[in-house]
């Protein structure tokens, strides 16, 4: 796949990016990317949830002026879009995450690195030239959790994105009949030498319960985190409002809305859905950002309406970096930029901060 990056030209949306690369990946990355739990309910329901809701019109509003831009964490930021994380980006791009990083740098867009990141976070920061956070699994041993922290600190992320919704991986059925293995040459670099998560010899007991959970996190570990780092904290994986409350008594300083693109828990709801009740919790005390199924200009337009403050874009960006390589996540992203700029003018939005839910068609 990448010895050809040139764009097809009929690209002209995420979802032809999509489209090319179900039709140009190997069967098990594909399935890989693609990810969805069990039977696929919850990665559905992203995309219909977000289809279902229309918008509002409003006719011939001053624009002057207009723009997306907003600020979080004390930070200017040009459109509400972060690449959320993804790992292995080196599955369908040799240079991984540096082509992704470049890419979000060449379009101002903030990048997410994950923790399962195919390039060490060092070197990914070596070619960003725009701010970068950190995504964190809690490692087994607590100093493998911190030295992974401090090198992120070390190297210029921004903030933490603490994932909290996979203490266990979900059963991905099609991933499964695909029979994906990591490729020789790919693997968690940043991981190198640390003791991996719950795998244990035989032994009396359940291998999820005392196995695979055997070191998970509680909210007690999120607050010695947000007490052991000066970058500030953002929970990743909420769509229960109670689960706010703990969150931000732990420290953090952000909620990201997701079920993890639909690849943990099936029949989860949708994030848009879960959206509205988690932003009105956490309403004045911390910023609410979402993924899921985000695939339009519009989409981000709804995501806004209903409480966040941004929104994140995973699968999509890994189909532009395997069809067109860093000049399609760049590709990619200005699409989002540009459709979510024709949305605003279309209902008559000058500023994000103008988004509410009288955006949103409610006869
Ligand atoms: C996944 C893990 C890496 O969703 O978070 O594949």
């Amino acid at each position: 796949m990448t010895s050809d990056m040139i764009v097809p030209p009929d690209t002209v949306s995420l979802f032809d990016y999509e489209r090319h690369f179900m039709t140009r990946a190997d069967p098990a990355v594909r399935a890989y990317v693609a990810g969805a739990g069990a039977d696929g309910i919850t990665q559905r329901s992203n995309r219909d949830s977000l289809d279902r809701i229309r918008l509002m019109p409003r006719a011939l509003r001053d624009l002057s002026g207009a723009s997306a831009r907003s600020e979080l964490l004390g930070e200017a930021l040009d459109y509400p879009i972060i690449v959320a994380p993804t790992a292995y980006h080196r599955l369908v791009h040799p240079d991984g995450e540096k082509a992704t990083a470049t890419a979000a740098s060449l379009t101002r867009t903030w990048m997410t690195v994950s923790t399962q990141a195919s390039v060490t976070l060092e070197e990914t920061a070596g070619v960003a030239r725009h701010p970068l956070w950190f995504q964190l699994y809690m490692q087994p041993r607590r100093d493998d959790t911190l030295s992974l922290v401090r090198r992120a600190e070390a190297a210029g992320y921004k903030a933490l994105v603490l994932t909290i919704d996979a203490p266990v991986n979900g059963l991905r059925n099609a991933e499964q009949r695909a029979g994906f293995r990591l490729p020789a040459g790919v693997s968690a670099v940043n991981l190198a030498g640390m003791e991996p998560a719950g795998f244990l010899p035989a032994r009396p007991g359940s291998p999820v319960f005392q196995g695979m959970l055997r070191d998970a996190p509680t909210w007690s570990s999120v607050a010695w985190l947000c007490s052991s780092t000066r970058l500030p904290v953002l929970v990743k994986g909420i769509l229960n409002p109670d689960d706010v409350a703990p969150a931000v008594k732990a420290g953090a300083r952000g909620i990201i809305v997701s079920n993890h693109g639909g690849r943990t828990l099936d029949t989860l709801p949708a994030s848009i859905d879960a959206l509205p009740a988690v932003a009105g919790k956490a309403a004045g005390r911390v910023p609410v950002l979402m993924d899921g199924g985000i695939r339009r200009g519009t989409d981000i337009l709804k995501a806004l309406a209903l409480g966040a403050s941004a929104v994140m874009v995973g699968q999509p960006v890994l189909h532009a970096l395997a069809v067109g390589g860093v000049a399609g996540v760049a590709h990619m992203l200005t699409i989002l930029q540009t459709e979510l700029e024709v949305a605003m003018a279309l209902t008559g939005r000058a500023r994000l901060t103008d988004i509410d839910r009288s955006v949103i068609w409610t006869s």
